[in-house]
Order: C-alpha cells, then sequence, then structure tokens
C-alpha cells in the first residue's frame, strides 16, 4: 500500500490497528517525528507506550507479559545510531502473546532485509529515502497481509495521505535503479566507516558492518548489506563539527538520506535544534555527531573530501 510520506504510513499503520486505551511497545532510538507522535499524540487516545533499548529482549518479555501489547513497532536499523532488532526472536516472542510485529525498514532499504520473510506482519518504508533515491519526492509504503492491509487502507480512505500521480511517477523512476544505488551505497558506506574508525579525528563510529557495532553479528545474519548511512562522532565540540560540515564541498548539508547525492546531517543543531545540549542528550545526540548519508558519487572523491574536511578542523 502507497501512501503520501513515510510518516503517513507509519500513523496510518497505529491508528488502523491499536485501539484506544491500547498498548505498544517501541525502541528508543528512533526518527523523531515518530517518536513525537508516540510521545505525544497516542495518549490523546489512551494508548500507553513502553520504550525499550533495540537489544532488551527481556524488556520485550515483560511488557508483553504486563500489558496487552497489540504492536511492536521498531525502526531496525534505527535512526540515528543504527541498532539492529533481532527482528526473528521479537517476533517469536510477540507471536505467543498475540502480538503484532511492524519493523520500519527505511533505512536497511527493501534490499537489504526482508522483515516480512523473518516473520514480521508489517514492514513500512519512507519512499522519500532509498526507493525514490533521488532527494526530490516523499512517500511511504506498507507492507504485509492483505487482511492487516485492509484494515489500514480502510484508515487511510479516512485520513488522506494519498501517493500523488506524480510521486508514483517518479517513484517507478527510482526502483528501476534501486539495486544498482543500494550496493554502490552499500560498498562506499562500508569502506567509509572503515577509514573513519581509524582516523584520530573520529571519536566513534556507528555502522552495524563494523565488528565494533553492538548488533554486528544480528546484523549479519539478518541483512545482506548494511546500507548507505554512517554516523559517527568528531573529536571536537559543536562548533569544531560545524566546521568539519562546512568544508565538506561534497555532501548536501540537508536532513534526509538514501539519494544518489551525499547528505550530510548534524543533528545537534538540525534534526533537534529546537532541544537544549541536555534535552538532548537524553537521546544520546552529541553536538559531534554526524549522519552521513553516502550517495552513488566515486568512492575516491568521497574519501578525498571528507578527509580534507578533517583536515581542516
Ligand atoms: C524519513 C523517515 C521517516 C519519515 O518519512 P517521510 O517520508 O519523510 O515522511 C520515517 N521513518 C524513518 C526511519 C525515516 O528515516
Ligand atoms: C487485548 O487487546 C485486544 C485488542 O488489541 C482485544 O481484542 C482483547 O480483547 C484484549 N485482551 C484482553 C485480555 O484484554
Ligand atoms: C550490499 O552490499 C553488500 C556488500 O557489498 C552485498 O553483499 C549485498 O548484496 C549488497 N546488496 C545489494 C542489494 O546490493
Ligand atoms: C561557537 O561559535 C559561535 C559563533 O562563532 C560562538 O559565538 C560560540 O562562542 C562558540 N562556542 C564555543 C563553545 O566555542
Amino acid at each position: 500500500m502507497l501512501l503520501a510520506s513515510g510518516m503517513c504510513a507509519s500513523i496510518v499503520m497505529m491508528l488502523a490497528l491499536v485501539p484506544a486505551g491500547g498498548h505498544i511497545v517501541t525502541t528508543t532510538d528512533c526518527y523523531r517525528k515518530t517518536r513525537m507522535f508516540i510521545e505525544n499524540f497516542l495518549p490523546k487516545m489512551g494508548i500507553k507506550a513502553t520504550v525499550i533499548d533495540p537489544a532488551d529482549i527481556e524488556g520485550l518479555k515483560s511488557a508483553l507479559n504486563e500489558n496487552n501489547v497489540t504492536l511492536f513497532f521498531t525502526e531496525s536499523p534505527t535512526n540515528p545510531f543504527l541498532r539492529c532488532v533481532d527482528i526473528k526472536l521479537v517476533t517469536e516472542l510477540c507471536h505467543e502473546k498475540g502480538t503484532l510485529v511492524c519493523i520500519d525498514g527505511t533505512f536497511a532499504s527493501p534490499l537489504n532485509q526482508k522483515a516480512l520473510a523473518l516473520g514480521a506482519d508489517l514492514v513500512v518504508h519512507s519512499m522519500t529515502k532509498f526507493i525514490g533515491g533521488h532527494n526530490d519526492v516523499l512517500g511511504g509504503c506498507i507492507s504485509g497481509s492483505q487482511k492487516l492491509i485492509s484494515v489500514i487502507r480502510n484508515m487511510h480512505h479516512i485520513l488522506g495521505g494519498t501517493l500523488n500521480p506524480n510521486a508514483a511517477y517518479l517513484m517507478i523512476r527510482g526502483m528501476k535503479t534501486l539495486h544498482l544505488r543500494v550496493q554502490q551505497q552499500n560498498t562506499t558506506a562500508m569502506r567509509m566507516a572503515e577509514v573513519l574508525e581509524a582516523h584520530p579525528k573520529v571519536k566513534c563510529v556507528y555502522y552495524p558492518g563494523l565488528p565494533s557495532h553492538p548488533e554486528h553479528e544480528l546484523a549479519k545474519k539478518q541483512m545482506t548489506g548494511f546500507g548507505g548511512v554512517v554516523s559517527f562522532e568528531i573529536d571536537g565540540d559543536l562548533n569544531t563539527t560545524i566546521k568539519f560540515v562546512d568544508a565538506l564541498k561534497i555532501a548536501y548539508i540537508a536532513p534526509s538520506f538514501g539519494g544518489c547525492e551525499s547528505i550530510v546531517d548534524q543533528p545537534a543543531i538540525m534534526s533537534y535544534w529546537d532541544l537544549s545540549q541536555s534535552e538532548r542528550l537524553k537521546y544520546g545526540i552529541k553536538d559531534n555527531l554526524i549522519r552521513f548519508s553516502f550517495g552513488v558519487e566515486d568512492f575516491e572523491d568521497l574519501k578525498a573530501d571528507i578527509l580534507q574536511a578533517l583536515e581542516a578542523i
């Protein structure tokens, strides 16, 4: 089922499936607007959320035991730390209790991870990212059984948020090169993650393809590639990090990812600009955090650009 945006897809899915007064489980690291909907709007319908760490299986078990949980909804990999959830395991646990599992697979793209095959009931993608692939169109999609999609479709017809015909055309066009783009992005991101991890001016790198990632073994099992987004922390403060971003010549400074053009995002002053430093830190967003989406540019050009920007700080 196609919708006007990724947010439209997640919200329609939750509104359609979770009854008033119901309970959902979600994870800590998360696309900010999804978290805002869960924290600020679901309570208006009496819907409560238990928020667990992506690896906290015991937390999931007790949430399932203590509440009548309709839905477990999580990203995998998550934003921006690319944490991975054991989709097969959580699905088994949830299904024992009659709880539905929906995975937001946007960061993986549909090529690197097949959550339905791993057991999930539903998969949501922001098509704005890898599927559209050109940083020029918004869209969202939901995949699952006809039974569940029919329920969601009824809600979608009430809420609106239809994918417009020109956007649909751009999605079809984008998808023709999805496998080529993702292959290149997989490779570039993996190689750059290694370069960054070895660099003295980089404190820390978050990428599921790296052995240092907490879910590396799991990611190897449930993904065929680790995607085009790498998050990392510069060895420096807010201003040093701003200097690094401004010194880059190839990447655009923008909040999206997954397209042909590389994009760089400093969450502290972009997606989390309205929060104070201590409020941001509650979500683990440090001043020196960078989320880098590798596009399809030449690897050597991207590497040279990032290295010169690190030299400049
Ligand atoms: C971008 C994104 C969304 C929202 O998608 P839009 O198409 O921008 O509305 C939801 N979830 C994740 C993980 C995303 O990256
Ligand atoms: C649990 O919630 C579902 C709706 O998600 C409802 O159909 C069911 O009756 C509830 N079960 C209990 C024991 O409250
Ligand atoms: C992503 O890249 C990895 C490693 O290069 C590769 O094994 C995998 O098949 C790629 N996936 C796609 C869809 O290209
Ligand atoms: C960062 O730069 C701004 C603008 O140049 C300046 O006002 C501020 O004091 C700097 N902060 C630190 C911690 O250096």
